[in-house]
């Protein structure tokens, strides 16, 4: 379909590709006869803390963004970071803004709300710094015409608590390398990065206490689908990021050395709250991951071709990518134990225990 009245960024958005950052629906009438009262003082707790906005002040441009970056090194490639991540976090505006909209639980909605106010607010700092480069992403167009994808409460729990956990993963990790090799700082968004990922490891924070006071939805079949959700989740970046190696060269980064690492620390994390997790110390783990970037790599290969030899070569690439991915599933997982268990991020608050009242008001 012609949609000549768009840019060609916000088109590109639009594109339902199968790697692209998605928006999500659910049925918000299940969400909302969930019971929370189990753990409903340490949902107060987090509500507190979303209410405290530690990044209030934070998403403000410097005169640093005014600079010209016409010919900064791979802007092609930087925008459409930009453009994916925008996706990312408007998407998360959206979910987070139709929750507060249909639930009724006073805390939930609360949260719900902060936790959209971030994501809005990352949105914009994102579609700010794209119009700085000449580079229009129209956020309502988004909003009305991409096709949402519809998932159950508990699928939506699984992967947006991965997304925000790997998204901190991801920020923390390039802020760190970035400030041990500052030529890698292409543009001055990625200074923001450090307090940035704190509000996503915070989301994070309230959906794995969202998984807790459900526990049905962390025990027996349940676990079958956290793992999956964990490999579609660390897959669906490998092959991604592989595809982009020359944007995270840019950056000083080997880029799979940086997924690797940013597939390490998430799945440390979600021991927090997920009994078992993905065995990334089997070098089987990673090999299979390897195997499927190059199967990935063949399949782009033979998109120019579309005679049927390279048709057939290519589906029979995509079924063993399929196979690889179906035979990391059934390694062996890492079960949680006290020992290995995510203890909590230094310098981040743990939730203090019941009485805290008390506790501030003496
Ligand atoms: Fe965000
Ligand atoms: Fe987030």
């Amino acid at each position: 379909m012609e949609m000549p009245e768009l840019s060609g960024t916000t088109r590109h958005a639009l594109q339902e590709a199968v790697l692209s950052p998605r928006f999500y629906t659910t049925d918000f009438a299940a969400i909302d006869r969930l019971n929370i009262d189990a753990l409903r003082d340490e949902f107060e707790w987090i509500r507190d803390e979303f209410a405290h906005d530690y990044n209030k002040g934070h998403f403000v441009r410097n005169e640093e963004f005014n600079a010209n970056f016409d010919d900064m090194p791979v802007r092609s490639q930087f925008i459409e970071f930009l453009e994916r991540s925008c996706t990312a976090e408007f998407s998360g505006c959206l979910l987070y803004a139709e929750m507060t909209k249909h639930l009724k639980d006073p805390t939930l909605r609360a949260i719900f709300k902060y936790m959209s106010r971030d994501e809005g607010r990352h949105a914009g700092f994102l579609n700010k710094t794209m119009a700085d480069l000449n580079v229009e992403l129209d956020l309502g167009v988004l909003h009305t015409r991409k096709k949402y994808t519809y998932f159950k409460p508990k699928f939506i729990f699984y992967a947006t608590y991965l997304s925000e956990k790997i998204g901190y993963a991801r920020y923390i990790t390039i802020y760190r390398q970035l400030q041990k090799q500052p030529n890698g700082i292409i543009h001055p968004i990625f200074k923001w990065f450090e307090e940035w990922c704190q509000d996503e490891y915070r989301h994070g924070e309230f959906f794995s206490l969202l998984m807790r006071s459900q526990p049905e939805l962390l025990s027996r079949a349940n676990r079958r689908w956290i793992r999956f959700f964990l490999l579609a989740v660390y897959a669906t970046m490998y092959i991604n990021d592989a595809r982009r190696n020359d944007f995270y060269a840019a950056l000083g980064l080997n880029w799979r050395e940086y997924d690797q690492d940013v597939i390490r620390l998430t799945n440390h994390i979600s021991t927090q709250v997920y009994p078992v997790t993905l065995p990334v110390d089997n070098p089987q783990f990673f090999h299979n991951l390897d195997a499927c970037v190059e199967y990935d790599r063949k399949i782009r290969a033979l998109e120019k071709r579309k005679d049927p030899i390279a048709i057939a070569q290519s589906a029979r690439l995509r079924a063993a990518i399929g196979t690889r991915l179906l035979s990391t599933y059934r390694l062996q997982p890492a079960v949680t134990n006290e020992a290995t268990r995510w203890k909590g991020l230094d310098g981040f608050p743990n939730y203090p225990g019941p009485g805290r009242e008390r506790a501030t008001a003496a």
